[in-house]
């Protein structure tokens, strides 16, 4: 049913959080701030005895910092009533006297519509149970036999068999069921060739789709022939059926997980059945389709490390990847996911019948982080025996880790990534690579417990400090020389307006020249608006003291040149320091080869840019920054702006 816009608004506002809390806990009076609508309470959603669960009355939004339970008054009606999102609006509009309006006919109509649905598709799911049972079903038996499944656990998987001419379509029309919900359930198609619908699946073992409720929307078709061109055919989206938010076995395997067992996740309907008959009840699977994100949302639902059972082949990691793709941005406190690696050419399902419940417990016990996996993808089968390589490194992760949205979650993302990083290239001496995979890591390299060099991060931080007092000698002999010569200003607006000062003296400077653009009494103004000390420490400084600028005061062809030349290495320099913030930011404490050829790499092409040969003959250019600057020195500017953008492997700054 559909409420009108607003009304759960209204609701909430009406509500005190507390109130309707309070009613199921005992507040934490000592911890609690009734005042400020700030109350704990022991959790009401897992045990315990310290008052971790939170309830801000004035958001009326609660979470638990144990179980990280969360949400606004409705859903807490919703879990400790037991009731669904309808029946807690009820409750609560009540207690808030808030008449409930009507049921919307239109919503209404869509909701009977699919009871009905669900009342064909369970008519269907007995009539193809009951179709394995008959003579023209021998061969299903005896595939499903072949597999492994007895009579019990068909039963238990409601497994049918759609006979090879189907009549799934002729028996519920027979049974009064209208031809178009038939096809609405999608069971049946429209024939192109006009004539009566025909039935979708034919000749196939039938496995049962429901959903979270236990209501039955949609079917996975088996062929037995191997070499049939589709294996499985699985029932179209429906009014019933949306692929990316279900899963196999979605209900049973959510109880399961709720007593504590690990939740997996299979590929295969097959998988999963094999998996919970050997006694791994928590397992569900996408529906022939890539996890989706919701599908992710559903698994954290259920469970707060979702374990992603991977066939251990270049496909399965390749599975594997786009999973963590998705998962990266979605990431929150307590939320992950684990990868299990299947050995090499088996499935859940192959695996448990070759060598028993044993073996895939032991893959379950030893499923890796998501963030070993993801090490572990950019450095399988490659060697880092070079600074690029290794730089190479650093860029796919930095990439990787940008994805994740919580900063906490970044932030510790970035170290267990260094951590992997050091023990991987300082652990014995030469840098070498890794064929293994993860789970064999002997735990004397387990690199989650190493400590980041010391040595290391001292260099990276000495890198960046020194790059930002290059940076600040610029600034000085930019701001003397617009001083100096006044009329440049006007050239150098925009310049001027971009340059980032750190020194605040500088930015008062800057600020005071960007009032003033172009005023001939510049040097005065600056002073009476900054004061003569701080002109003075300006232009004292010595390199200003000995920049051409200065030197050659009456000389605007030299002081302009000079400027060109200062604004571009700045803007350069710009792209340079953000490359080093970047590596210091994700990668601080790992400085070794990789970053310091790349900082080199930019501090060179940065030294040919400013090497002003020949001052006196100018010859102006444009260059691809948009700076004027030499022609001869523009080359070389451009092909530093490469380097830093191979270096940097981004985007050219500006
Ligand atoms: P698998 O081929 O791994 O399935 O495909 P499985 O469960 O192990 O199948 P068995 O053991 O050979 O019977 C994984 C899933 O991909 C979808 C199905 O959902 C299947 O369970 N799939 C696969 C299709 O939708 N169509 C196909 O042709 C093949
Ligand atoms: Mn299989």
């Amino acid at each position: 049913m559909s409420l009108p816009p607003g009304f759960l608004d209204e609701l909430r506002n009406r509500l005190s959080l507390g109130q309707v809390v309070g009613r199921k806990v005992m507040w934490d009076q000592r911890k609690s701030n009734q005042g400020k609508g700030d109350l704990w309470a022991p959790c009401p959603f897992h045990q315990e005895k310290t008052a971790s669960f939170h309830v801000d009355d004035r958001k009326g939004f609660y979470y638990c910092f144990g179980c990280h339970a969360k949400g606004d008054a409705i859903s807490f009606v919703r879990e400790t009533e037991n009731v669904d999102f309808m029946e807690a609006v009820k409750i609560l509009a009540a207690e808030a006297g808030m008449p409930v309006p009507e049921r919307d006919p239109q919503a209404q109509e869509k909701a009977d519509r699919r009871t009905q649905l669900v009342e064909v598709m369970e008519q269907a799911v007995k009539w193809h149970r009951m179709q394995l049972q008959t003579a023209a079903a021998g061969e299903a038996r005896d595939y499903l036999a072949r597999r492994g499944l007895s009579p019990e656990a068909q039963d238990r998987w409601e497994i049918g068999f759609a006979p090879a001419n189907g009549g799934v379509f002729a028996h519920l029309t027979g049974k009064g069921v209208e031809a178009q919900q038939v096809i609405d359930a999608g069971l049946a198609a429209e024939s192109d060739r006009g004539g009566a619908p025909y039935d979708r699946f034919r000749g196939r073992i039938m496995f049962p789709i429901r959903d979270a409720r236990g209501r039955a929307i949609g079917f996975g078709g088996r062929a037995m022939d191997p070499n049939h061109p589709a294996k499985y055919y699985n029932s179209p989206e429906t009014a019933l059926f949306d692929k990316g938010r279900s899963l196999f076995n979605h209900g049973p395997a959510r109880e399961v997980a709720g007593k504590g067992k690990p939740l997996i996740v299979a590929e295969g309907y097959m998988d999963v059945i094999a998996l919970s008959e050997a006694g791994f009840g928590a397992t569900v699977a996408p529906l022939g389709t890539a996890i989706t994100e919701d599908q992710l949302r559903l698994l954290w639902r259920m469970a707060d490390e979702p374990i992603i059972a991977l066939d251990g082949d270049t496909a399965g990691l390749r599975a594997a990847m786009r999973v963590i793709d998705i998962a990266l941005p979605l990431l929150e406190a307590g939320k992950s996911l684990r990868f299990a690696l299947m050995p090499e050419g088996l499935d859940p399902d192959d695996l448990i019948k070759a060598q028993g419940a044993g073996a895939m417990q032991k893959l379950i016990d030893a499923a890796i982080p998501m963030v070993q996996l993801l090490w572990q993808r950019e450095i399988e089968g490659k060697v880092f025996d070079s600074p690029e390589r290794k730089a190479a490194l650093d860029k796919a992760l930095r990439e990787k880790i940008r994805l994740i949205a919580d900063p906490s979650i970044r932030s510790h993302y970035g170290q267990a990534i260094k951590d992997l990083r050091w023990a991987l290239f300082s652990a014995s001496g030469a840098p070498k690579s890794s064929n293994k995979r993860p789970r064999q890591w002997s735990a004397a390299r387990d690199p989650w417990k190493r400590e980041i060099s010391p040595v290391a991060a001292a260099r990276a931080s000495a890198l960046a400090a020194a790059a930002a007092d290059e940076d600040h000698l610029r600034e000085a002999v930019i701001l003397a020389g617009l001083i100096v010569a006044p009329a440049l200003s006007v050239e150098f607006e925009d310049e001027l307006e971009r340059m980032e000062c750190r020194d605040p003296l500088h930015r008062d400077l800057q600020a005071s020249i960007l009032r003033h653009i172009g005023a001939e009494e510049l040097r005065h103004i600056v002073a009476s608006e900054c004061g003569e000390a701080a002109l003075e420490k300006l232009l004292s400084q010595n390199h200003v003291a000995i920049s051409p600028v200065m030197r050659r005061v009456d000389d605007e062809e030299v002081a302009r040149l000079c400027l060109a030349e200062e604004f571009a290495k700045l803007t350069a320099r710009r792209g340079h320091r953000r490359e080093i913030e970047d590596a210091v930011e994700d990668l601080s404490g790992v400085a070794d080869e990789g970053l310091t050829w790349r900082l080199a790499q930019a501090s060179a092409a940065l030294n040919n840019a400013g090497r002003g040969k020949d001052e006196d003959k100018v010859d102006y250019a444009i260059g691809k920054n948009g700076a004027r600057m030499k022609k001869d020195e523009q080359s070389a500017f451009d092909q530093l702006l490469d380097k830093i953008d191979f270096a940097k492997g981004a985007k050219r700054p500006n």
